[in-house]
């Protein structure tokens, strides 16, 4: 078969338009040719331009016009605006996570702290809904950059369930760091939410994803999430909170622990943590506990290596792992911290998808399914915890 080109726009300049980038190089199934790269920040732009031997275009729609796909790598306030135009064109929209969500409204001095937690709740479904009928007229798609659902621990969970005929009876999942280190992260106005939507959005995913394929397996039907029970806390933002320099700590109006509680259609559950108060690096991981098997999946750390470093400065050069407070002592290097992660593969998918309709695993319907979850937590979290239907799509 011949190889077929994507033309290809990155929006934003910043920790994922870099990724994003590094990933293009590894695409095999197409060829891939980068237009140019947009964002608001001129600077930023001009300069991952030129590093990367790109132009930086002066505007959305001159990117957009030339490209087959474009690359969604701004903070998420920006993802609908700039997902919708690429649909209206019949461009195709790859979008990190979260897909949307409810940024406030408008006024500067809005707080995640105090606002009703169902206007977000509203606001994000109309938000989807908006996404989701601009997608259904267009001729490109939403491919959902959930970068989990590509990770091969995650993929051969999926080989067992849909060899084995699972029934998935309980989910543990967990995204964790010591705190993201977007600027913008700190707001819920740039951010739409905190940790529980930031990081929570990657496991909860992950079992979303699981559920789906089980049911599809079994009986050619998703299986998908029916309430959900929330807390979410302000740890770091506490008066008695001590700040000994390792934890991230100047969040204005967010979470920085959550954990949902999640019920399935068919009564199963999944517990989803996330939090940005956890040291030792990045961690990452879901244990899927079925009628036929148990599975933990690391994405990090996980003991692919394992290095015993006594003179922290002799590894001043070398990178180990995401997040990590000290490269001294005992450490477990990521050989390959893209492709543990899934971002390769899952940029592989995507160009295979557009270039030749292959079937896409992340796409719109899930990444609904989750912000209807997140957001249905927030107002569950609101009230202590009560239990929340989930809309569904
Ligand atoms: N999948 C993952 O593991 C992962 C990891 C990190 C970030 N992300 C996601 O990637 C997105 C970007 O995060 P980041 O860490 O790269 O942020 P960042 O702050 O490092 O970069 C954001 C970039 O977008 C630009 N920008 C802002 N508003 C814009 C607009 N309206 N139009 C064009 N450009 C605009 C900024 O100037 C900046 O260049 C977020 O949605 C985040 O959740 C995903």
């Amino acid at each position: 078969m011949e190889k077929k080109t994507v033309s290809t726009g990155i929006i934003g300049a910043g920790f994922a338009a870099t990724f994003h980038f590094e990933c293009l190089k590894k695409v095999h199934g197409t060829n891939v040719e980068v237009e140019g790269v947009f964002s608001t920040d001129t600077e930023q732009a001009a300069e991952y331009a030129k590093k990367r031997g790109i132009r930086a275009c002066e505007s959305l729609e001159e990117l957009i016009d030339k490209v087959d796909v474009i690359h969604v790598c701004t903070p998420p306030v920006a993802h609908e605006p700039i997902a919708v135009a690429a649909l209206e064109q019949d461009k195709f929209a790859i979008v990190e996570k979260p897909l949307t969500g409810y940024f406030g409204d408008g006024s500067d001095d809005f707080n995640g702290d105090t606002f009703a937690k169902a206007d977000a709740l509203e606001h994000s479904l109309a938000s989807i809904e908006r996404m989701l009928a601009a997608e259904k007229k267009s001729r490109g798609r939403i491919l959902y950059a959930e970068n989990w659902v590509y990770a091969p621990s995650i993929q051969k969970e999926r080989e067992i369930i849909e060899k084995t005929g699972s029934q998935i009876l309980w989910i543990h999942g967990e995204e964790a760091h010591s705190g993201s280190h977007a600027a913008t992260y700190a707001y819920w106005k740039f951010s739409g939410g905190g940790v529980m939507i930031g990081k929570g959005c990657h496991p909860l995913t992950a079992a979303l994803y699981l559920k789906r394929i089980e049911g599809l397996a079994r009986d050619g039907k998703p299986i998908r999430p029916k309430a959900v029970s929330a807390r979410t806390h302000a740890i770091t933002r506490l008066e008695n909170f001590k700040d000994e320099g390792h934890i991230r700590c100047d969040y204005h109006d967010i979470d920085d622990f959550s954990v949902m509680h999640v019920v399935f259609e068919d009564g199963t559950i999944a517990d989803i943590f996330a939090s940005d108060i956890i040291l030792g690096g990045v961690h990452n991981r879901l244990e899927v506990a079925a009628n036929n098997h148990r599975s933990i999946c690391n994405i990090n750390p996980n003991t692919a290596m394992q290095t015993y470093n006594p003179v922290e400065a002799n590894f001043k050069d070398i990178y180990v792992v995401e997040k990590t407070g000290t490269k001294q002592g005992w450490s477990s290097p990521s050989p390959d911290e893209d492709w543990f992660t899934g971002y390769p593969q899952e940029t592989e998918a995507f160009y295979r998808t557009i270039a030749y309709g292959e079937p896409l695993e992340s796409n719109s319907l899930l990444a609904a399914e989750a912000i209807s979850t997140i957001y249905s937590a927030y107002v569950s979290a609101e009230k202590a915890g009560a239990e929340v239907a989930v809309k569904t799509f």
